[in-house]
């Protein structure tokens, strides 16, 4: 079963990115089998420091190894001072420059304000970009109106999220039928 892995890069609780991406997850168990796994950077922090030697926790560890190793990588960010926090690229830092090559990702952010909407072209792409992996066309970013309680009811961001894990399926499937392929399968 393929695992599909959200990453959330608030540190506030409780935490609207938190809430995007469990929704964004959602969509994704309606449309495949998948495991999917939350990762919120606010609770595992501390995990990801290094001590003097340059080693990891074994839960940081974990957490690294579980995001190279997803078959599809959910990952959003709050927008801080019109960028992603400083925890979520000390992340995506650890994260072996080859591990994501044409890994299906889905791009989400929230912020205060529509303004900076462009966080996730301006920012979120060009580093995964750098991963080489295959970031979904629709990105997901969603302001305080979009949310009620812990759920994000907005109609235009729900459709988007629609949208975006349509996507990201259709390219895990083209995936596996290159793998098989390639495996006389
Ligand atoms: C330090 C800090 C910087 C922020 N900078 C911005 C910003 O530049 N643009 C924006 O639209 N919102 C900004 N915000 C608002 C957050 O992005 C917004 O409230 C977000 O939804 C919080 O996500 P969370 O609930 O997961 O913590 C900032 C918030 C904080 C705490």
């Amino acid at each position: 079963m393929p695992s599909v892995v959200g990453v959330s890069g608030g540190v506030h609780r409780p935490s609207r990115t938190t809430a995007l991406v469990r929704a964004i997850l959602d969509a994704v168990g309606e449309r495949m089998e998948a495991q999917p796994r939350l990762i919120d950077l606010g609770a595992v922090g501390q995990a990801l420091l290094a001590s003097a030697d340059g080693s990891l926790p074994s839960e940081g560890r974990d957490v690294v190894a579980a995001v190279e190793g997803a078959d599809l990588l959910v990952v959003a960010s709050p927008v801080y001072r019109a960028s992603y926090t400083g925890l979520f690229k000390h992340l995506f830092d650890l994260v072996g420059q080859d591990a994501l090559a044409a890994r299906p990702v889905i791009l989400a952010a929230t912020g205060g304000s529509e303004l900076h909407g462009l966080v996730i072209e301006h920012q979120l792409r060009p580093l995964f970009g750098f991963f080489g992996a295959f970031t979904v066309p629709t990105g997901v970013y969603a302001t305080p109106a979009a949310f009620e309680d812990d759920r994000v009811t907005a109609a235009p961001v729900r459709q988007r999220i629609d949208r975006a894990v349509a996507e990201a399926v259709a390219i895990l499937e083209a995936n596996r039928k290159l793998v098989g392929a390639a495996a006389g399968r």
